[in-house]
């Protein structure tokens, strides 16, 4: 690595910035959200939401950046240290009248030498499609010039930004200058007047409102994410044998991530084998070999910053035993009842309860509880999300709407010493599809992925690519 000053300083305060690429949902899907956001906001206000800060790994190294979704949403641009403002009413600046800005960081030579081509406001507007695109420094200009604006709508703030002391427009800067903007408007409040003049609530549920229901645009996004999701499921059971690693298996779906072009992990990848299965977030992966034992993967690619969310869970040795087999199949009947209910119009968490009442139902039979109201023990969690920009993603969490997608994910799990015979001790399992609702009733994304003992089975027979893929041992 190379070690000069520069270098830390180029790394640790500034980091990579992107023009649109190929998988850019393209101006004309941002501007439309934005135009909705317009649409919603009460009279005479203005939205201020910021892009995400920084995150830093160690010393001069910075984790990979990650925009904010709303701020993405709403603009498709990626870099940091970015402001967007929206405005209820025409506002003029520089003689036009404008209802958007995007606020970016002037183009310079020396950060695109280490970092790559940045945005800059001019190509804000041309690539970007925004009415106005300015330079970071007039933030605080323009700020000031539309103070006559009633109501000031953010998204809250975050408290973890990393300031740069040598840069007084960085996002910590940027942020400080919104603050005290702020504070002049609140002391400006009339008692009499109850509309809180800074707000931030209204924002965040505008914003879910619009992401929980996806455009045909989104669609396709996700579609791709899960398409390439189940093939590294296949992959995998295609693959796996009792000597491998967690670690082994979770790279083998990552690697089909990366060959179908998707960017990234929607989430950290879980790959649990055994009780570690039981773990509900799981992402150590450490454990080696994983045996004869259940192995659950919890993974989803990320495509053009949309993720799956897809689990299976496999016997490493290709054959579920009884055991394994009587709660496979009864956590597999709770997320087909699960899928059934959900429904257009059906109350968020009517997947959910069919599912549970299922679990308990099979859990009581198969005595390994002794009342109902003990199956929370082996089943501690909901079954759905919506996913989208975010794994779990925003939305209203009402009743389900057409075009969204949510997830239906019910699970059974018995680690080592629970209160019931050992036979079922080490058995983990869920199973999770990502469901598209639509007035003609669920439509399951990722079916691809082989479910029912049967298929799974099946796959697991298949010859693997990866048998002829022989690397040379370690001296
Ligand atoms: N992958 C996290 C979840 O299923 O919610
Ligand atoms: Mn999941
Ligand atoms: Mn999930």
């Amino acid at each position: 690595m190379l070690r000069t000053s520069l270098w830390l300083f180029f790394t640790v305060f500034l980091t990579h910035a992107q023009i649109p690429d190929a998988g850019f949902m393209g101006a004309d899907f941002h501007r439309d959200r934005r135009q909705k956001v317009i649409n919603e906001l009460p009279k005479n206000s203005i939205a201020v939401l910021f892009s995400s800060p920084i995150r830093n790994r160690s010393n001069d190294v910075n984790h990979p950046y990650h925009q904010d979704p709303n701020f993405y949403y709403l603009t498709g641009c990626k870099e940091p240290h970015a402001v967007l403002l929206l405005f209820e009413k025409p506002t003029l600046l520089d003689g036009v009248y404008v209802q958007e800005i995007l606020f970016v960081r002037n183009r310079n030579s020396r950060y695109e030498l280490w970092e790559g081509e940045q945005l800059g406001p001019e190509r804000a507007e041309r690539l970007l499609g925004f009415q106005k695109g300015l330079p970071t420094h007039q933030f605080e200009s323009v700020l000031a010039s539309t103070s006559d604006h009633s109501q000031i709508l953010h998204l809250g703030f975050i408290d973890d930004i990393r300031d740069n002391p040598r840069d007084n427009l960085d996002l910590f800067s940027l942020v400080a200058l919104f603050k005290k903007h702020l504070s002049k408007k609140k002391s400006m409040i009339v008692p009499e007047n109850d509309t809180p003049v800074v707000d931030n609530k209204t924002l965040s549920s505008i914003m879910a409102q619009l992401r929980e229901v996806k455009t045909p645009e989104e669609l396709e996004r996700l579609q791709k994410a899960i398409d390439i999701s189940v093939v590294g499921q296949i992959e995998v059971m295609k693959a796996i044998h009792p000597a491998m690693s967690e670690r082994e298996i979770q790279g083998i779906h990552e690697f089909v991530f990366r060959k179908y072009g998707a960017q990234h992990q929607g989430y950290p990848s879980i790959v649990g084998s055994g009780n570690n299965g039981a773990v509900l977030h799981y992402t150590h992966n450490t454990a080696s070999p994983v045996g004869n034992q259940l192995v659950l993967m919890d993974v989803g690619a990320s495509y053009y910053g949309y993720t799956a969310d897809i689990t299976r869970t496999i016997p490493a040795n290709g054959i579920f035993t009884e055991e394994q087999s009587a709660i496979y199949n009864l956590v597999l009947s709770a997320q087909e009842a699960g899928i059934q209910a959900a429904v257009s119009g059906a109350p968020f968490s009517a997947p959910g309860k069919s599912a549970k009442e299922i679990i308990e139902k099979g859990l009581l039979a198969l005595g390994i509880i002794e009342d109902t109201s003990q199956a929370r023990r082996y089943f501690p969690h909901g079954t759905s999300h919506y996913i989208g920009l975010d794994v779990h993603d925003q939305g209203t969490y009402g009743p389900l709407k057409p075009n969204s997608i949510i997830t239906v994910e019910p699970g059974v799990y018995i680690p080592e010493n629970s209160p019931c015979d050992s036979k079922w001790w080490g058995i983990a399992i869920r199973i999770e599809d990502d469901i598209l609702i639509t007035n003609e009733g669920p439509v399951n994304l990722s079916k691809g992925a082989p479910k029912t003992i049967a298929d799974i089975e099946a796959t697991m027979q298949l010859s693997s690519a990866l048998e002829d893929f022989i690397l040379p041992k370690l001296p």
